[in-house]
Formats: structure tokens, sequence, C-alpha cells
């Protein structure tokens, strides 16, 4: 894969209306991103991609959608109060705070004393708040720190109104928060962010082959996202460094300009959870086979996606330099299905009212057609192509003089993305042409 600077993506995003920090205006809120329009778009674009591979492609999956507010019991019950933490430690010289587990910890990375750090203690990452007018300890609530449990509070709901099939999945997206001690690299790691994630329920003595099967279908999502093999790498994950609840993770690792970094995870988490509710809310969550076989309390296998890590992955994967006649150029070779812009259309000139009027035309129908189209006719054409290629739009359409009379009446230049070739068609070809 080529090899992109994060300042490079970080700079096209931000310039290019992907991704801005948040709350930039009044001085940032660090590990807080905000999306622009093509940010949200390519964001949903991989959201859409999920859904249609995971949820609406198979028969076995429903979705949800829980509230993030939780009653406290849930996290609670899941060991997220007393153990979802990281190892903190503070510079007695500049009190800079730490990831105990990130840092060298002999010297300040921000003072660059020596033998400034005490002991570990461990911070918990989730954000508390209250609900309700009352600020005691009754009301305490948390931001949900990942989208799992929302799965598992709804898993007999789900049992009561389908009664599916084992094995069976629910799958939800959604925003997840954690109180990370030091967010960084960009989207990374972030306090607020957004995960996919999906409870497959199977029988316990299954888990091993549905394990697997969640492995492929896994580089089969990476695929679907366009990063390149190579730069995806299995990290079985040893017993000391697992979440508490899994008996085996392995996690998808991608090539990021930072390092080779967890992309996703897939976790078998046995029937942690739905022992945990059951002990805990005092509700049975057995599955009762239709062969009236011994019910069972199922097991899990977890495959959870994050999708700002998708996003960075897709983005410096689709990263590209080449040059045209001797002119550098930067463009994201984006997969047509992720691209946030689908096809750019152009009138030649912007003060021939003749050839607006038609590109508004051309530009109405594949509208309708594609749905992100953009109208562009800032610029000479090949500033515009420039413009287009660095956000990843695969196809222009110029309407020119040709387009308007002559042999090639009501034909449009369409212009390819990674290749730079220019083509003609009659406009009435042109979803024959667009995306094959
Ligand atoms: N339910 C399991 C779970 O939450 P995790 O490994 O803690 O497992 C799953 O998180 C995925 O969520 C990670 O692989 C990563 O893609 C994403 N993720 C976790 N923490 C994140 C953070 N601070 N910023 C951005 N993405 C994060």
């Amino acid at each position: 894969m080529n090899k992109v600077q994060l300042e490079t993506i970080v700079s096209l995003a931000k310039r290019r209306g992907f991704i801005y920090q948040g709350s930039e205006v009044y001085g940032g809120l660090a590990g807080t991103w905000d999306y622009g329009p093509l940010g949200v778009s390519l964001k949903r674009n991989i959201m859409d991609q999920w859904w249609k591979m995971f949820v609406d492609g198979r028969e076995d999956m429903f979705g949800v959608d829980a509230a993030i507010l939780m009653n406290k019991q849930v996290w609670k019950a899941s060991g997220h109060v007393d153990t979802f933490t990281d190892p903190l430690i503070e510079c007695s010289n500049c009190h800079g705070r730490f990831r105990a587990d990130k840092i060298d910890a002999s010297k300040c990375p921000t003072c660059g004393k020596t033998d400034t750090f005490g002991e570990a203690r461990q911070f918990n990452m989730m954000f508390k708040t209250n609900i309700g007018p009352v600020d005691d300890d009754n009301s305490i609530s948390y931001l949900r720190p990942e989208t799992a449990q929302g799965i598992f509070t709804n898993y007999k709901n789900v049992l009561d109104s389908f009664y599916p099939d084992m094995p069976f999945g629910i799958a939800q997206q959604g925003k997840a928060f954690r109180n990370e001690i030091s967010p960084r690299d960009f989207i990374f790691r972030s306090r607020e962010f957004e995960q996919m994630e999906i409870e497959y329920f199977v029988h316990p003595s299954d888990w091993e082959q549905e394990f697997e099967k969640w492995r492929k279908l896994v580089w089969e999502w990476t695929a679907a996202l366009g990063l390149p093999e190579d730069s995806v790498h299995e990290l079985e994950v040893p017993e000391s460094d697992r979440a508490h609840y899994s008996k085996r993770t392995i996690d998808f690792e991608f090539d990021y300009p930072i390092g080779r970094e967890e992309l996703l995870g897939l976790a078998y988490r046995t029937d942690f959870d739905l022992e945990n509710i059951q002990k805990n809310a005092g509700k049975n969550m057995e599955y009762r086979p239709k062969d009236d076989s011994t019910p069972y309390v199922p097991h899990v296998i977890e495959p959870s996606f994050g999708l700002e890590r998708a996003v960075m992955a897709v983005l410096c994967a689709a990263y590209t330099e080449d040059e045209v006649n001797g002119e550098k150029r930067s463009f994201l070779k984006l997969p047509d299905h992720l691209a946030p812009v689908k096809v750019a259309v152009s009138p030649l000139l912007k003060n021939k009212p003749e050839l607006v009027a038609k590109a508004r035309e051309v530009f109405n129908e594949l509208k309708n057609i594609y749905g992100n189209v953009m109208w562009d006719d800032n610029g000479n054409i090949g500033k515009r192509y420039r413009r287009q290629d660095e956000i990843g739009t695969p196809y222009c359409v110029v309407v020119d003089f040709e387009t308007l009379e002559g042999d090639s009446v009501d034909t449009v230049t369409v212009r390819h993305r990674d290749t730079t070739e220019q083509t003609r068609h009659p406009i009435s070809d042109l979803q024959n042409v667009l995306f094959k």
C-alpha cells in the first residue's frame, strides 16, 4: 500500500469538508470531531454498506437502535463500573496525565523531566452523568461505552417478538463514549465515536465454527472497504490483554500512518452478558429450541467495528498520488459505493446560458438516479477535475458546445477519476457507462 502521512489526510479532510475539529471556533474540545458534508456522506456510505452486508443481506440478523442512556445496573452487571479502566499516571512536574501503558514512564513526554511519575491508578473511562433534576447516587447514569449492552438488554425482546432459529444475530450502529486519558491520532482514539456491533447468539458447542465464519466475513468487510489485503492483519490477543468478558479475541489491525493499530475486534463473549442479566435482573435468558430439546443460555460471538477507524483506514488506503501531464496529482481512489460524491456535472463555461441550461438538465437527471451528484462550475475544467479527484468523485460529466449541436449533439464528456481518461457518450446512455 502507498505510504501517506497522517498530516496529509488530516489536512485534506479539513480543507475539503470531510472532518473538522469539534467545537473548533471555541478552541476545540479534545477527542471530539465534527463531520462535514463529505465526511458525513462517507460515514453513511460505510454504515449503509455494513447494514446491507450484515443485516439486510441476511436472514438471521435483526437490527435494533437502543437508547444511549441505560439503567446504571447495566454497567454494574456488565463489569464496566468495576473494570472498564485504563492505568493513569501523572507527572509531578507539569501535571500532564498519560496512559501508563502507552508511554515510556521514565521521562515525561510533555516537560521532558525524568522520574516524575508515581504509581499508576486505575481510571474508569465511562462518562458519568445524572438523570433528572436530583444530583445524587440514585440518579447516576453513564453514556454507553459500547453499543453491545443495548443489544444484550434487547435479546429477550427480539426473541419474544420473532422467535428466530438459532444461530441468529442482533446488530446495532450508534454512538459510544469513552473518557480516553489521551485521545490522539486524529479520529483514531476519540472520546465520542461510533460503533457498529453484532452479537451473534449460538449454541455453546458451536462457538468455534461460528467464530471462524465471522473471521472470514470480517475479511469480506475489509475488502468491501477497499483496504488492500496486505494492509490488514490478524492479531490473536493473549489472555492477559483480553477484555474481561472474552475467552478469545482476534484484533484486525490496519497499517495506519501511525503504525499497525486495531481497526476492529472479533471476540468470543461466551454467555458472560446473558448470565449476568439472569443473575442481576432475575430474568430468564434461555433459548428454547424448536425441537423441544434442552433449553440453554446462548453463547455470543461479537464482531465489533469502529466507524471512525474504518473512515480513517478508507481515507488512508484510498489516498493516491500520481503525475498527469508533468503535474503532481493527488486523488482518493475510493470504491464507487463509498465515494461521497458519485458524479460531478459541469457546463464547460458558466457564463454561457445555453450550456448551463443543458448541464442543469443532465444534473437533475443524474441526481435522481445517483443521489449525491455535485454541480461544479467553479474555475476552469482542469481545476474542477483536480478538485473532484481530491474528494474521490469517480466521474465528471461535462456539457460543452458539441452537446448542443452538430454530429455529437446530446453527447457529453465523461472523465474517469483513476485513469483521467475522457470518453464521449450520448446522455441517454450514461446509465450504461457510469459505474459499469
Ligand atoms: N463491544 C466490544 C467493544 O467495545 P472494543 O475493542 O473496546 O470492544 C470495539 O471496541 C471497536 O471500537 C474497536 O475495535 C475500535 O474500532 C472502536 N473504538 C474503541 N475505542 C475507540 C476510541 N476511543 N475511538 C475510536 N474508536 C474506538
